[in-house]
C-alpha cells in the first residue's frame, strides 16, 4: 500500500492529532475540547500528515514566524513544530519525505531561515540544520547563596507587583516584543500563545497550574520586567519548608530589572531551591549571587536549531562589528543554498552577492546555521573538521564576522 503525504483536511484533523500524541507518547485519543482549542492553532495548509490506508501515520506542521537577528532586525522564518512519525511507520523515510517537500516549499515562499527546537540532537544535520542558540537552566540552594535573607524589596525607587494573568495578557506581550528588539534568537510570540500560556484558552493536553506573576516597576513606574513562577508545597520533618519555586518565564529589559526579580523570587520565604528556567548560558544569574556556586546546573543543551535557506537574505539581514570580506563555499545536501557567495561586512551593513571568486572557507549550510546568531566559533569548526580553511587565516576572520559578544537565546518553546 501506497503512504500518501500532503496537507490535512478539515474533517482529518482529529485524526492528524491523535497522531501527534502517538509520537510523542501521550495519550492518544483528542477530547473535543482537544480538538476545538488546538484547531485555533493551526493553518490546516501548513498541516501535513503522510497516510496509510486511510489512516494517519506521520504529522509535520509549520507557521510564520520573525527571528530577531544580530542587530535587532527579524527575518522570516518557516518554524516547524508537531514532527512525528509513528512507531509502526518509522524508518522508512516519511520524515525525509515531509521535510525534503516543505523545505522547497519554504524557500518558494522566501522564508530566509527554517527553525525548530529539536528533540534529540541527531535528527536535523542532515537536513541542514545547525545548532544557534544554548540554553541552561540553574538550580540553585537558596540558603547557600548568601544573598541577604532580610531583603525588602529593590532600593534604588523601583519596585516589585504581583498582578493578575489579565494584566499579563496585556503588558507581557509589549515587554517581548521590546525583548525581541534587541535579543538574537528570539522568536515572535502570537496572542494565542500569551491565552494558553496564561490559561485564557485552556487546552487539556497541555494542563496549566496557576501561575504567579510578578513585575518590575521602574522609579518612574515603567513596567521592565516579568516574572512568572509556580511553587511546590513540601515540608520536611520537623516542620522545616523545602519548596522549589520553579520560573518558566522572566523577561528583563536592563540589569537592574534582572538583578531586582531574580533578587524577589530567590527570597520569597518557604523557598528553599530555585529552578531558573531555561534561561542563556551568559545569563547574570549565577554571577549576581553572592555565591555563584549556589548555582549547579540542571540541563545544559543546544536549543533553537536553523536552517538559512536564503543565503543572501539571512546574511545580509544582521549586523557585523567588523571589516571584512569572504568567500564562503557553502554546500546543501538538497541544494537550496548551495554555492560561492562573497560577504562583504562592515559596521555600515553586509553585502552578499554569488560570486566565482575562489573560495576562502567550504562550510555545509548546517555550519552556517550554527554561525548565524553569533554562537558558534568558527575556529573550532576548523579543529572539528566541518569548516574547511582555504586561504590561511580565512577562518580567524569568519571568527571575528560572526561571533557575537552576547550569546544569542531563544526563550521559546515551539
Ligand atoms: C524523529 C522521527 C520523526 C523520525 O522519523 P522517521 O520517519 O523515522 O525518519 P526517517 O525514516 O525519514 O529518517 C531519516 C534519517 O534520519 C535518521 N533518524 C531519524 N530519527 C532519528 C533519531 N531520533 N536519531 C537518530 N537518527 C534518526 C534515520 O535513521 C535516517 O537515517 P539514514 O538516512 O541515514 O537512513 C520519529 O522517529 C519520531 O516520531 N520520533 C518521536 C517523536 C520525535 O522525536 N519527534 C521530533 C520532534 S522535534
Amino acid at each position: 500500500m501506497t503512504i500518501e503525504s500532503r496537507a490535512v483536511m478539515e474533517s482529518e484533523f482529529p485524526d492528524w492529532l491523535r497522531a501527534v500524541a502517538t509520537g510523542f507518547l501521550q495519550p492518544p485519543t483528542p477530547s473535543a475540547e482537544e480538538i476545538a482549542a488546538r484547531r485555533t492553532g493551526v493553518d490546516l495548509a501548513r498541516t501535513l500528515g503522510a497516510f496509510d490506508d486511510g489512516r494517519c501515520v506521520a504529522t509535520y506542521r509549520t507557521f510564520a514566524q520573525r527571528l530577531t537577528v544580530v542587530g535587532g532586525a527579524t527575518v522570516p522564518s518557516n518554524a516547524i513544530t508537531n514532527v512525528t512519525v509513528s512507531p509502526t511507520h518509522r524508518r522508512r523515510g516519511l520524515l525525509s519525505r515531509l521535510m525534503t517537500a516543505d523545505l522547497a516549499v519554504a524557500k518558494e515562499r522566501g522564508d530566509a531561515v527554517a527553525s525548530l527546537i529539536s528533540a534529540e540532537y541527531p535528527i536535523y544535520g542532515r537536513y541542514g540544520f545547525g545548532p544557534a542558540t544554548w540554553m541552561t537552566e540553574w538550580e540553585i540552594d537558596l540558603p547557600r547563596t548568601g544573598l541577604d535573607r532580610r531583603w525588602a524589596g529593590p532600593t534604588d525607587g523601583g519596585r516589585i507587583d504581583l498582578v493578575d494573568p489579565a494584566d499579563v495578557r496585556v503588558l507581557g506581550p509589549q515587554l517581548h516584543e521590546r525583548l525581541a528588539a534587541d535579543r538574537p534568537g528570539t522568536v515572535s510570540r502570537t496572542e494565542r500563545w500569551w491565552q494558553v500560556s496564561t490559561g485564557a484558552l485552556k487546552v487539556p493536553s497541555q494542563p496549566l497550574k496557576e501561575q504567579f506573576y510578578a513585575v518590575h516597576r521602574t522609579a518612574e513606574g515603567q513596567v521592565d520586567g516579568l516574572l512568572a513562577y509556580q511553587c511546590d508545597d513540601h515540608w520536611g520533618r520537623a516542620k522545616q519548608p523545602q519548596n522549589t519555586a520553579q520560573v518558566s518565564e522572566m523577561i528583563a529589559l536592563n540589569p537592574a530589572a534582572e538583578r531586582a526579580l531574580w533578587n524577589y523570587v530567590c527570597s520569597i520565604d518557604w523557598v528553599t531551591t530555585l529552578r531558573s528556567g531555561h534561561r542563556a548560558p551568559d545569563d547574570l544569574l549565577p554571577r549576581l549571587l553572592p555565591d555563584p556556586r549556589a548555582a549547579k546546573v540542571h540541563t545544559h543543551a543546544d536549543f533553537l536549531w536553523l536552517r538559512v535557506l536564503d543565503v543572501v537574505r539571512a546574511l545580509e539581514a544582521r549586523t557585523y562589528d567588523v571589516s571584512a570580506t569572504l568567500v564562503l563555499e557553502i554546500h546543501d545536501g538538497l541544494g537550496l543554498a548551495s554555492g560561492r557567495y562573497r560577504l562583504e561586512v562592515s559596521e555600515q551593513g553586509a553585502h552578499c552577492t554569488r560570486t566565482t571568486d575562489s573560495a576562502d572557507l567550504t562550510l555545509d549550510v548546517r555550519e552556517l546555521g550554527a554561525l548565524y546568531l553569533g554562537d558558534e566559533s568558527a575556529l573550532r569548526l576548523v579543529e572539528l573538521g566541518t569548516l574547511e580553511e582555504h586561504r590561511e587565516g580565512a577562518a580567524r576572520v569568519a571568527e571575528r564576522v560572526f561571533r557575537t559578544p552576547k550569546r544569542p537565546w531563544c526563550p521559546d518553546v515551539f
